[in-house]
């Protein structure tokens, strides 16, 4: 294990996405966003994302320099195409603009397709409340490798279609819903795989639709298991509704859809809550909905309640401070990488 800051972190990225041939503005976008996911702990979505970024670019699968474009729009709502670009800067922009138009207009709904991997949804959610907005995003997976098996079938089928909300508030971290609708997201898995170690029970299937707990077995034509364990009809629910927000009307297009490259199709709608309430009382609401629920004694094996959203505000402090570890394997890939690049000069002192 290497011991990083996130600023080290965001550094390497950024060199190497730079090295790629692309604009300093998008590697920017892209090296923070990994480097703050890493912070937040969720090492499926940060630096590991490096080397699946950079192969993508030298497939022609990212364009490194592409620009999103609002391609209709009227006061409330807008359609953005990423052009394959980064998703990280597709997503970005297409916020801003649902953030905008829900100053203006109270509530706005912004759709993007033909976007590369966007990374954590909640980013964009977090992003939403920054500006006081409450918002709910759908981000579809489908196209590329459809990881989820729909429930009661034993083979995959879908993305693993994550959702996410927002929502403004007082407490340390904004509060955050961000999660795939499958048991846990695809990236998770390589994490445990680039560990070595066995997945918990109930994750996935093998190809042959039986219960597994080797990550291996996913890449090996597996699927993972919607979220909800013997209640999963509701995390396939979800999934399936996820495709028709997030690629339907993005027009992406639904998994299994010919031809489909992967893109990641989503949906935002945001709300200004000035609207709806005073932003600063809707906020002490929901501090006190935080105390409220809290206030509960744990259960056996936990030590407190935590509010959606928490855990990452918490492991950004954490982290912040002590560093984010990052295992030998995807460090000894990045490194290479660095070498091919000839960045090492411009990263200083590594550990
Ligand atoms: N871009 C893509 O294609 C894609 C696909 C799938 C997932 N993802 C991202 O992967 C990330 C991880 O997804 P996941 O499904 O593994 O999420 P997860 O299981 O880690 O759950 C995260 C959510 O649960 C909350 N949470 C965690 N522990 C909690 C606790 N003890 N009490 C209360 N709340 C708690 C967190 O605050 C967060 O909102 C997400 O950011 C998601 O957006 C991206």
């Amino acid at each position: 294990m290497h011991i990083l800051k996130g600023e080290q972190l965001e550094k390497i990225a950024f060199h190497l996405f730079l090295a790629a041939g692309a604009p300093e503005e998008h590697s920017l976008i892209v090296a923070q966003h990994l480097a703050d996911n890493n912070l937040t702990g969720h090492d499926s979505h940060g630096f590991i994302r490096v080397l699946q970024y950079i192969r993508q670019i030298k497939e022609g699968l990212i364009i490194p320099a592409a620009k999103p474009v609002i391609v209709s729009e009227s006061p409330g709502a807008a359609q953005v195409d990423g052009h394959y670009g980064f998703g990280q800067v597709a997503a970005k922009f297409s916020t801003e603009v649902a953030i905008d138009k829900a100053k203006k207009q109270g509530v706005s709904c912004v759709t993007v397709r033909h976007l590369g991997h966007l990374g954590r949804l909640g980013a964009y959610a977090e992003m939403a409340t920054r500006a006081g907005c409450a918002a709910i995003l759908f981000c579809s997976t489908g196209g590329y490798v459809p990881y989820q098996v729909p429930f009661g079938g034993s083979q995959r089928k879908l993305g693993t279609n994550p959702m996410a909300m927002g929502f403004p508030s007082e407490e340390e971290g904004p509060i955050v819903s961000d999660f795939a609708t499958s048991v846990a997201a695809e990236g998770k898995i390589r994490v445990y795989r680039a560990r070595g170690h066995k997945l918990p029970e109930g994750w996935i299937l093998s190809k042959e639709g039986r219960p597994s707990n080797d990550p291996n077995d996913l890449y090996a034509g597996g699927s993972l298991l919607p979220v909800g364990g013997s209640v999963g009809h509701k995390g396939f629910c979800l999934a399936f509704m996820t495709d028709l927000f997030g690629a339907i009307m993005s027009r992406d297009g639904f998994p299994g859809s010919p031809g489909k490259q992967f893109s990641n199709g989503s949906l935002i709608v945001a709300i200004d809550i000035e609207r709806f309430a005073p932003l600063a009382a809707a906020k002490s609401e929901v501090s006190k909905m935080v105390d409220y629920v809290k206030d509960t004694p744990p259960a056996e094996g936990f030590e407190y309640v935590m509010y959606p959203g928490e855990k990452e505000a918490k492991n950004r402090k954490e982290r912040g401070k002590n560093g984010v570890e990052i295992e030998d394997e995807t460090w000894n890939q990045v490194m290479a990488l660095v070498q091919e690049y000839g960045v090492a000069d411009k990263l200083g002192k590594l550990p």
